[in-house]
């Protein structure tokens, strides 16, 4: 693998492995040659805009190839399928037989076909010894696609502006984060319906909703708008409790929860328990949440 001094730089064997099982496979490399990787890609246009997290797992991704002077490492109107990051010797590029211009090291090439799904859009000669740093198109598409990361960061800081998690450990808020799910909702959907059996729990990350009841007959009688950082529907993470309220979101630019169900929430548990200890004694503000809370079955 190190020495790739073939006609056709790419093989077309590395286009049918298997997306989903691209395992990111970490090749160790000096300090400097990171350094290197990261300051290139901050250096192009196309990928400067990358979150620190992905260019930290290229950075770890790439490994090492070697093309000896005169071969040729990109073909024009290839499938391309490797990005690369040159770390010593000059490279040519040209388009058409005409000349375009020469890379030195520190400079990314080939992420043309690999971001916009093209074929090659120029040839690249190797003018001198090179030595690069490559990343195969699945790994590299793995890596953009992995914004879980990125989530799960958003998330912790919003649960950070929530206050019945805002002093929990970050560990802990981590863990929830990770089992968020967002929902988008239109002004006037029912999240909730009363009577009907829910199993899932929200907090508003976006926007607001109505509390409505069913008094007597048909009427619904507003009780309250919940906004941002507000949560509801915990009672029903008791069992299968029918649910008591109708939530109906009431924001004409739509509605965002962060929503966990109640198998997931069980397993969090003990990280709520945490919620509740901390906050039972700190008297009326948190009247509301110790109500809620202590219904919760903390068993496990
Ligand atoms: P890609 O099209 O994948 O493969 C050829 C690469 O050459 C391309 O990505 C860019 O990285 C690089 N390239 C394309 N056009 C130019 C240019 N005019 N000058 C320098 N590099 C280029």
């Amino acid at each position: 693998r190190l020495k790739r001094t073939a006609i056709s730089a790419e093989p077309l064997s590395s286009l049918t492995h298997d997306d989903s099982e691209m395992k990111l496979v970490k090749i160790p490399k000096t300090q400097k040659s990171r350094e290197l990787i990261k300051t290139a890609i901050l250096d192009n246009d196309f990928m400067k805009n990358l979150e620190m997290t992905q260019i930290r797992e290229i950075v770890d991704c790439m490994y090492p190839v070697e093309y000896a002077a005169g071969s040729l490492i990109i073909k024009e109107g290839d499938v391309g399928s490797i990005v690369y990051v040159m770390e010593e010797g000059r490279v040519e590029v040209s388009r058409e037989n005409k000349y375009l211009s020469t890379m030195a090291p520190g400079k990314v090439f080939g992420e043309l076909a690999i971001l916009y799904n093209c074929k090659r859009t120029a040839t690249i000669k190797a003018a001198t010894d090179c030595r690069l740093w490559a990343i195969e198109r699945q790994c590299f598409q793995t890596i953009m696609m992995r914004t879980g990361l990125i989530r799960q960061a958003e998330y912790t800081d919003f649960l950070k502006s929530v206050p019945i998690f805002k002093d929990l450990p970050e560990d802990t808020l981590i863990k929830i984060s990770d089992v968020l799910e967002e929902t988008h909702y239109q002004n006037g959907d029912y999240i909730i319906r009363q009577g009907a059996r829910g199993d899932t729990f929200f907090i508003i990350s976006k926007g607001q909703v109505k509390v409505t009841q069913k008094q007597n007959s048909n009427d619904e009688k507003f009780i309250r708008t919940l906004v941002k950082g507000d949560f509801f529907g915990e009672k029903a993470l008791q069992g299968d409790d029918l649910r008591t309220a109708n939530i109906i979101a009431d924001n004409p630019e739509g509605t965002t929860c962060l929503v966990i169900d109640r198998e997931t929430f069980n397993q969090l548990i003990s990280a709520l328990d945490e919620i509740r200890t901390k906050y039972k004694d700190e008297g009326e503000s948190r009247a509301r949440l110790n109500e809620e809370f202590a219904q919760l079955r903390l068993s496990d």
